[in-house]
């Protein structure tokens, strides 16, 4: 069985990724999510209904020995399982000035995106490496590329991925293991609702916030055999902001 794992299946990007992949019908789809049970089922059933296999699979991907024994309990039942692509979408903003911000803001927007990328791709990379072939698509942002104020952390985080990103597609490109990164700008989900999308788009030169779907698209692309000479790469989709 091969398989594809999304983390923050859920909601938002991750779902649409999801719809993607369920659409291209070529993987068993691993949902995972970790606190919006109602968003997940409600993922899964779209799933299905498109005429693709997938399931849920509930952790937080900042917490290293939660990750790791939901992993490790799901490889066990299905021993002959491949998770062929790696999809880290899972993260959060903790929005605020640096000179106010808590160790807790600065420590879980980290935890969720950095750490979070350690823990879901450390577990399967020798699976996949004895596979030779994968594809890894790391979510990053535009933040990560250009910093934004009132997101330190946020920035800090996704800046580590893209350095995570370069370093392991060197290490892996000749397994056949594609390592990208994708940086949107604003995207219409859960994360940017509360901002102003009629103030912001003067910023951006398409006019208009993107949608999941579009971030899906490439994603799907990355994700496929079609990507095979790419890696190591960020391929921004913003409308247009120049980072
Ligand atoms: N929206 C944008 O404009 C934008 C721009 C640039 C980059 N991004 C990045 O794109 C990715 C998806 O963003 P989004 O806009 O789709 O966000 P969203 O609508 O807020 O959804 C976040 C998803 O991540 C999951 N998640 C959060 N923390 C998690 C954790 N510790 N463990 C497992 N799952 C976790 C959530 O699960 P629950 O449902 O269980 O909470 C949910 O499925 C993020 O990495 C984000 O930084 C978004």
């Amino acid at each position: 069985m091969k398989c594809a794992i999304i983390t923050g299946g859920s909601r938002g990007i991750g779902r649409a990724i999801c719809l993607k992949l369920a659409e291209e019908n070529n993987y068993h789809l691993l949902i995972n999510y970790t606190s919006n049970e109602a968003s997940a089922n409600e993922t899964l059933e779209k799933v299905k209904a498109l005429g693709a296999t997938g399931e849920i699979l509930k952790f937080d991907v900042s917490d290293a020995e939660e990750t790791t024994n939901v992993l490790t309990d799901w490889q066990d039942k299905n021993p002959d399982a491949i998770v062929e692509v790696i999809i880290n979408n899972a993260g959060i903003t903790r929005d605020g000035l640096f000179m106010w911000m808590k160790h807790e803001d600065w420590n879980n927007v980290i935890n969720t995106s950095l750490n979070g990328f350690f823990n879901v791709t450390n577990f399967f990379i020798q699976k996949l490496l004895r596979n030779k072939y994968g594809r890894i698509i790391n979510m990053v942002s535009v933040s990560g590329a250009k910093g934004t104020a009132g997101q330190t952390n946020y920035s800090a985080a996704k800046a580590g991925v893209i350095g995570a990103t370069k370093a392991l597609a060197q290490e892996i490109a000749k397994r056949n293991i594609t390592v990208n990164a994708v940086a949107p700008g604003f995207i219409k989900t859960d994360m940017t609702a509360d901002f102003d999308e009629a103030e912001l788009k003067a910023m951006i030169p398409a006019n208009r916030f993107g949608e999941a779907e579009e971030v899906a698209d490439l994603v799907a692309f990355l994700a496929s055999k079609k990507s095979s000479y790419i890696t190591g790469e960020v391929i921004n989709i913003n409308g247009g902001i120049y980072s």
